[in-house]
C-alpha cells in the first residue's frame, strides 16, 4: 500500500521569516491561485518560477524589496511535529510525495529536513505539466502503480476533492479546522494528526 503525501501545508508548515504574516498568507494564496490560472490556461509555468512570480508581484503591490532567500526558504521549511511519524509509518507503507512542487526544490527540503530517507519517490506536477486539483496529476500517479493501493495524505481540501474526484482514497489531515470541501465526495478519513494513521484500518 502507498501513502501519498501532499508536501506543503500538509508535510511542511508555509512559515517564512521576513515577511508579514498577512503578507505571506496573500503569497500562498497567489501561489495556489496562480496554478489553478496556469492550468485552466493550458500554459506551463514550474512551482518555482510561479512561486517567483507571485512573489514580485507582490513586492510591486506593496513596495517591498524583492530577495532571493524569501524564495530559498521554501526549501527550508520546518515539518509539523507529527511527520516524525514517517519514520514508523514507512515501515509499513511506501512513502511517496505527490505534489505541485518541483522535484529540486521537495528533494532539496525533504533532505534538509532529514526525511529524505523514508521516501520511495517524489511525484511532481512537473511530470503531466497539470497542477492539482486536474484529473491528470492523480491518475497518472494512479496509473503508474497499476494495482496497489494508494491513499493521499492532505491538509489542502482542494487537493483531498481532487485525488477524490480522480477515484484515489483520501486521509483529509484537518490542520486548520476546515470542512472537507464541499466539491467532491467526503474523504476516507479525517484525522488531526499523522500519529493516527496506524490506527486507521486502511484498505
Ligand atoms: C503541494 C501543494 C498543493 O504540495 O501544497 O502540492
Amino acid at each position: 500500500m502507498i501513502l501519498a503525501f501532499d508536501i506543503y501545508g500538509t508535510l511542511f508548515e508555509v512559515k517564512i521569516s521576513g515577511l508579514k504574516e498577512e503578507i505571506l498568507k496573500e503569497w500562498r494564496q497567489l501561489q495556489i491561485e496562480f496554478t489553478w490560472r496556469i492550468t485552466l490556461m493550458r500554459k506551463w509555468l514550474n512551482f518555482d518560477e510561479i512561486t517567483a512570480i507571485a512573489l514580485k508581484y507582490l513586492s510591486s503591490k506593496y513596495g517591498f524589496e524583492f530577495k532571493e532567500e524569501l524564495l530559498e526558504a521554501w526549501t527550508k521549511l520546518k515539518p509539523f511535529n507529527d511527520v516524525e511519524y514517517l519514520k514508523i509509518l514507512s515501515k509499513k507503507y511506501k512513502i511517496y510525495a505527490l505534489t505541485n512542487g518541483t522535484f529540486m526544490s521537495v528533494r532539496k527540503l525533504l533532505k534538509n529536513a532529514g526525511l529524505l530517507q523514508y521516501f520511495n519517490g517524489i511525484f511532481t506536477a512537473e511530470e503531466v505539466k497539470f497542477y492539482k486539483p486536474s484529473l491528470s496529476i492523480y491518475q497518472v500517479f494512479m496509473n503508474k502503480f497499476e494495482g496497489e493501493k494508494i491513499y493521499l495524505v492532505s491538509s489542502n481540501p482542494f487537493d483531498i476533492s481532487g485525488a477524490k474526484n480522480a477515484g484515489m482514497k483520501t486521509i483529509y489531515l484537518n490542520r486548520y479546522n476546515l470542512p472537507h470541501d464541499p466539491l467532491a465526495d467526503k474523504p476516507d478519513f479525517e484525522i488531526k494528526s499523522l500519529s493516527e494513521i496506524e490506527k486507521l484500518n486502511l484498505n
